[in-house]
């Protein structure tokens, strides 16, 4: 299965969209407002540019997506409004797969232009946008040509299942899990590390050919802490899915093969993983990182309050999961299963929930060239054979 043919969140604007169960993302975006400006600030004065290419690699849909782009354009039309100087004009790229639905960031910006014309008048600072399917693994652009990058909740989706847990192998390392297992072999683990390294160290090759001198990029992952692979909480909630698979197939809804040849294409790295990996490729040097951890639920935002409706919590992780992972489940076990297989999942995770508060653990990481001159050959051939 080509990843890159099948993924894509949940389309649209409905009730079960990614554009409407996003909450945990924008959390994090909104966590990173005041470093996004201060990046913007330190490329707009050293680089003191008459346009600003930005992008949102793994955009999506939905609202996030133009969070990000209106967090870039106030911080810039706030750095140069007391300058007395002409605004640089602004090109933003939504990046993300084919299968993205482009047509609702299309939509929402068109309101979003409206409003700021309404709001700011004609002094706010010009943008124009643009879609650009393709993968991050490979080029987008041409050389030196982007002042900022920024993704959020997208670098841990992996190009492809690791080779290893692919074809008639899968079917014995992995039997009954989706993903890492802490009763599962050490060698799964191992396999989806090696997966996360090759994948990365190429996103950062291709993003530092493209990126100029002077620029920045801002990177969101969901993560796990400095712990081993087992000890993560999303980890758990893959186990719980795994759990509401397992319990189908026993019940003769789903085929025991289809579970065990089944592998989410899905890595959480601890930020010692992706800082040796950033160190290892090169390029890049890491100028701010940092943690950021959020409840399960995105509506609770209580520290220790354990009075929460576990039931609700449970259907509201299980309703955002499902906004993410459902076009992926259903290429594979079918679409029919989904609302039961989704039931049975909200119900695992209120049991899960009851025992503690689990939290998601995301990675925020500033990156910065290192070298003015990228040191390798801008072609795609010599990238796929770093790949
Ligand atoms: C969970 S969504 C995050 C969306 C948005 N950035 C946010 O913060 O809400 C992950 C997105 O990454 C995209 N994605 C995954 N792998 C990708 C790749 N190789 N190239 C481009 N986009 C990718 C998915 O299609 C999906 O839209």
């Amino acid at each position: 299965m080509k990843i890159e043919e099948v993924f894509h969140m949940v389309r649209g604007d409905g009730d079960t969209s990614y554009a409407n169960n996003s909450k945990i993302p924008e959390k994090a975006i909104l966590e990173t407002k005041s470093l996004m400006e201060k990046a913007i600030k330190e490329i707009c004065n050293t680089l003191l540019p008459e346009k600003f290419v930005g992008v949102d690699l793994g955009c999506s849909s939905g609202p996030n997506a133009l969070l990000v782009l209106s967090m870039l354009i106030n911080s810039i039309d706030e750095l140069y409004n007391p300058l007395n100087q002409r605004k640089p004009e602004i090109q933003f790229f939504f990046n993300d797969l084919p299968g993205n639905d482009f047509n609702n960031i299309f939509q929402l910006s068109k309101l979003y232009k409206e409003q700021v014309k309404q709001e700011k008048g004609n002094t706010f600072v010009s943008f124009y946008i643009a879609g650009l399917p393709g993968s991050f693994y490979g080029r987008l652009f041409p050389l030196k040509s982007v002042h900022f990058f920024h993704s959020s909740f997208s670098l841990m989706w992996l190009s492809q299942v690791p080779k290893g847990l692919l074809g008639d192998t899968c079917t014995e390392l992995n039997k009954g899990n989706i993903y890492i297992n802490d009763e599962g072999s050490p060698m799964v683990a191992h396999l989806y590390l090696e997966q996360f390294k090759r994948d990365f160290a190429l996103f950062l090759k291709c993003r530092s050919i493209e990126l100029i001198f002077e620029g920045r990029m801002i990177l969101l992952i969901l993560g796990r802490a400095n712990t081993p692979f087992y000890t993560g909480g999303i980890m758990h909630l893959w186990g719980l899915l795994s759990e509401a698979l397992n319990a189908m197939v026993s019940e003769g809804l789903v085929e025991e093969a289809e579970l065990n040849c089944f592998n989410l294409p899905f890595y959480t790295p601890s930020m010692e993983e992706v800082k040796s990996i950033i160190e290892m490729e090169g390029s890049f040097h890491v100028i701010h990182a940092q943690t950021f951890e959020c409840n399960w639920d995105p509506f609770d935002e209580s520290i220790d309050d354990f009075t929460v409706d576990m039931d609700l919590s449970g259907e509201n992780v299980a309703k955002y999961i499902r906004a993410v992972v459902e076009p992926l489940l259903a290429s594979h076990f079918g679409s029919e299963i989904m609302k039961d297989l989704f039931s049975r999942f909200a119900k695992n995770i209120a049991r899960h929930m009851s025992k503690g508060k689990p939290k998601h653990f995301v990675l925020i990481i500033i990156l910065k060239l290192n070298e003015e001159v990228p040191k390798m050959e801008s072609t795609m051939e010599s990238i796929v054979v770093v790949a």
